[in-house]
């Protein structure tokens, strides 16, 4: 007898084969209609019961959500929808669910319930296909590294840099904290403490991958980051997963066009690789759009979406073009920005952003080359010593997918930017040492991997696209 999955049920060509399946009931129907899903796709397999013949004990205990063990025969199917389906001729019960409790009952549940529900929600054809994708994009972006010549390298989760400065930081710490030791200078005495210092978990692996880059040349991390900003919005997570590529003798330029020609290439693996899961979300998605007004919803499907990233060149623009178009811009002099775009040097806000990729230029916007104040200490001073070489890349729906730049790889020129800075120079010494020796030009950026996949599934809150999310006041599961 085989063992299968549904997926390769439903790809085999019936010939009364006998076959047994395990999975969880999503409807029972008549006391005859099995429909089974063992998560291997986004489909059920329809089980058809010999009722007369079944002991009516089994059959009272079958209900949604239950799981099971099918034995039976693979026969054409007799109804519409399906190819084949399974002749049932015994039924296991592996494990009842009690249908007064369960709260993923057979209909459309809102996503706020279903976050209250995380540990169960997987269950449902959306978060199902959801976690399929995010799986097949993980393994479309390790693929497409590997074929590139990068090595995949793990850089630490608990660390004592603050890689963006910004000072976002979760405390990893074994003292007690009611009864912190005190030094001489009545500062809490980290001497004292598991590491001896001061330690975080990390923002961004970026820093050690630059010293890996600095002997193997091409490397990546993937990893979790976490960010204490208390920023409760669709777009932020105080853990995330970061795909941080450093690349030794690369410029901003072709650390443009890397940027560019790697999200592309995992978006089309994913077209490849999940047809069904994208077809199903985007069905989602049209469903959802109908209940909104007009101008509110999407001008493309989401396959279009994806095909449309695929198929077209990213506009790359400097932050000073940026600057004007956004000061010109009818919502900048109707006063409509809640943040004005007047001077130059301001940062740009997320609203800011999706006027440039939604409304001006309607596809994924580059920008580079930004003011150095608004920037973190690491990157490449411009010869007209006010901006930097970094990039971001903005996609329509998210705001900013991607953030990079050419690294500042002159000793001099870095120091005085730390300095600048007000930041400690001892802390960073093993990173100024970098460029003492064998210093080269060097370029990476950092994808968050849940703000792609918010772009994939055509999902709006990124809460949705993570199996636990972490956010302010949320550590739930
Ligand atoms: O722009 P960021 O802060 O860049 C860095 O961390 C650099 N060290 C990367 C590098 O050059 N190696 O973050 C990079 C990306 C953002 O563009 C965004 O996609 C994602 O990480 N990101 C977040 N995703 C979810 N929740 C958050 N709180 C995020 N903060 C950043
Ligand atoms: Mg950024």
């Amino acid at each position: 007898m085989n063992s299968l999955t549904v997926k390769n049920l439903l790809k085999d060509n019936p010939s009364s084969q006998k076959v047994f399946i395990e999975g969880w009931v999503k409807t029972f129907r008549a006391n005859r209609f099995i429909s089974l899903n063992d998560g291997s796709c986004s489909e059920n397999i329809q089980c058809v019961v010999d009722f007369e013949n079944t002991d009516q004990e089994i059959l009272s205990k079958i209900s949604t959500g239950a799981s099971l063990r099918i034995e039976g025969t693979l026969v054409e199917s007799q109804g519409k929808g399906q190819k084949s389906e399974i002749k049932v001729d015994k039924i296991i019960i592996l494990g009842e669910c009690d249908m007064n409790s369960y709260p993923i009952q057979p209909k459309k549940h809102s996503l706020e319930f279903l976050r209250e529900n995380a540990h169960l929600r997987v269950r449902t054809n959306t978060f199902s296909s959801i976690m399929r994708v995010r799986s097949n994009l993980s393994f479309a972006i390790h693929k497409y590294f590997k074929e590139k010549g990068f090595f995949y390298v793990n850089t630490p989760i608990i660390t004592g840099s603050d890689a963006e400065g910004a000072g976002e930081m979760f405390k990893v710490t074994t003292l007690e904290i009611e009864k912190t030791p005190l030094n001489n200078k009545n500062k809490i005495d980290y001497e004292q403490d598991f590491f001896g210092k001061e330690t975080n978990l990390t923002v961004s692996g970026q820093l050690e991958a630059e010293s890996l880059a600095m002997g193997l040349g091409k490397v990546y991390t993937f990893g979790p980051t976490f960010r204490a900003e208390n920023s409760n919005t669709s777009r932020h997570l105080a853990e995330f997963w970061m795909i941080e590529p450093e690349m030794a003798f690369y410029d901003l330029e072709d650390n443009m066009e890397l940027a560019e020609e790697f999200i592309k290439s995992v978006i089309k693996d994913l077209i490849n690789e999940c047809p069904e899961d994208l077809e199903y979300l985007n069905k989602r998605l049209l469903d959802e759009d109908k209940s909104k007004p007009m101008n509110e919803r999407n001008e493309l499907n989401l396959l279009d979406r994806l095909n449309f990233v695929v198929n077209n060149d990213f506009k790359k623009i400097t932050y000073t073009e940026a600057f004007e178009i956004l000061k010109n811009s009818k919502p900048n002099k109707k006063k409509k920005f809640k943040y004005p775009i007047l001077e130059w040097g301001v940062d740009l806000q997320s609203e800011h952003e999706r006027f440039l990729v939604e409304k001006h230029f309607k596809k994924p916007v580059i920008i580079y080359d930004y003011p150095a104040k608004i920037k973190a200490f690491y990157m490449r001073m411009n010869e007209d010593g006010k901006t930097v070489k970094a990039m971001d890349i903005l996609f329509p729906g998210i705001g900013e997918i991607v953030g990079g730049s050419q690294r500042e790889e002159r000793l001099d020129v870095l120091k005085a930017r730390i300095k600048d800075l007000n930041i400690e120079e001892k802390e960073l010494w093993w990173y100024l040492d970098l460029r003492k020796y064998g210093t080269v030009k060097h370029s990476g950026f950092g994808l968050g991997l849940e703000r792609l996949i918010l772009f994939a599934t055509g999902m709006s809150n990124i809460r949705d696209v993570i199996p636990f999310p972490r956010t302010p006041k949320s550590a739930e599961f």
